[in-house]
């Protein structure tokens, strides 16, 4: 694929009005949320819930991805349309989590990295066989009193830089996805170095690996104080904080970014991303692509009763991609939620 299709590709993804949403939850994650929400976890419990988010009516209009989990990549919907099919449909490109998760970093006691670089090369190829058009993968940057290292930046970022390239060489588009978590009682100033510090090093370590930047997507944590710092931020805090912090290390070669929303509430994560565009311009478009700020809801409502809630947990569904939709225009108000 030339580089003019990877663009165009990135560019889909971060469409005016639209974001990525992110269901690809491994096993594991899966098993965590549907216990929380008293469903016993199942291949086929998993196959049921995607479908109810995937043929939400309408998914497309604010949608403009969504990345599966390898299994859900491989399954079908009740009428025998395999999910490629379904979201090919609807407008709604299929991407896919290509890494295979965290562990221990030798050396670094509490620091993560992410694996999943061996035999990449032929996982991407059935990818793009089974129907996908990007990718992503998840670094996992932890804030402690030592931490994070530079070492953890940088095996992270080598990383996902590697594993940019591959995506590229396959004629995928790469998410880029280095998260600086919300755990922790450190204030905005610390994750904003360390926010700083992991951008500027993941740009350094694509230069280095000859990613094109014209084909690929980061996928960003915003700014925000640790989840237990006593002294937390306005929502213009975050915002003027997340926009200085990436003009200061993403290039504006970049088609695009999307946002995580990483354990913040579904209003928050909207009034964020909402409060940056009316910031803006900025040189790249600034959208969506969460996971638990989109589904949480929906998924409360669809658990209660399977057989029954389907129609009304899309309702729900397609609320959160309008709000979010209309967050990366800079056109939300709160008031909306009501609605
Ligand atoms: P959250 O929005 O729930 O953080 O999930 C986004 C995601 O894809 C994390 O990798």
């Amino acid at each position: 694929m030339s580089i003019e299709q990877l663009e165009s590709v990135a560019l889909a993804m971060v469409a005016p009005g639209k974001g990525v949403l992110a269901i690809d939850e491994s096993s594991k994650t899966i098993t965590k949320r549907f216990k929380a929400v008293k469903i016993e976890c199942t291949e086929d419990s998993r196959r049921a819930y995607r479908q109810m988010l995937l043929t939400t009516p309408g998914l497309g209009d604010h949608i403009s991805g969504a990345i599966l989990y390898d299994e859900t990549l491989r399954q079908s919907a009740d009428d025998g349309r395999s999910f490629v099919e379904v979201m090919r449909a609807a407008g709604v490109l299929p991407g896919i989590k290509v890494d295979m998760g965290t562990t221990a970093l030798a050396g670094f006691p509490g620091e993560l990295v992410t694996q999943g670089l061996d035999g990449l090369r032929d996982r991407l190829k059935e990818y793009v066989s089974l129907g996908a058009t990007f990718c992503k993968w998840r670094a996992v940057i932890t804030i402690n009193e030592d931490s994070p290292s530079s070492a953890c930046i940088e095996s992270n970022t080598h990383a996902l830089a590697r594993y940019a390239a591959l995506c590229q060489e396959a004629g995928l588009v790469p998410i880029v996805e280095p998260e600086v978590l919300m755990d922790g009682d450190h204030d905005i100033d610390v994750c904003y170095d360390v926010t700083e510090a992991t951008l500027r090093s993941l740009f350094g370590a694509m230069y280095e690996q000859n990613v094109m930047l014209e084909g690929t997507i980061v996928k960003a944590s915003m700014v925000l104080p640790g989840k237990n710092c006593a002294e937390q931020a306005s929502v213009e805090e975050v915002a003027e904080a997340t926009l200085r912090c990436l003009r200061s290390a993403v290039p504006a070669a970049l088609p695009g970014i999307v946002f995580l929303s990483g354990g913040q509430s579904d209003e928050n994560a909207t009034a964020h991303l909402n409060a940056m565009n009316q910031m803006g311009p900025s040189a790249w478009p600034l959208s969506f692509s969460y996971g638990r700020a989109l589904q949480q809801a929906a998924q409360k409502k669809w658990a209660a009763n399977p057989a029954a809630n389907v129609a009304e947990a899309q309702q729900i569904v397609a609320m959160r991609a309008k709000l979010n939709g209309m967050a990366a225009l800079g056109e939300y108000e709160p008031g909306m939620e009501a609605g």
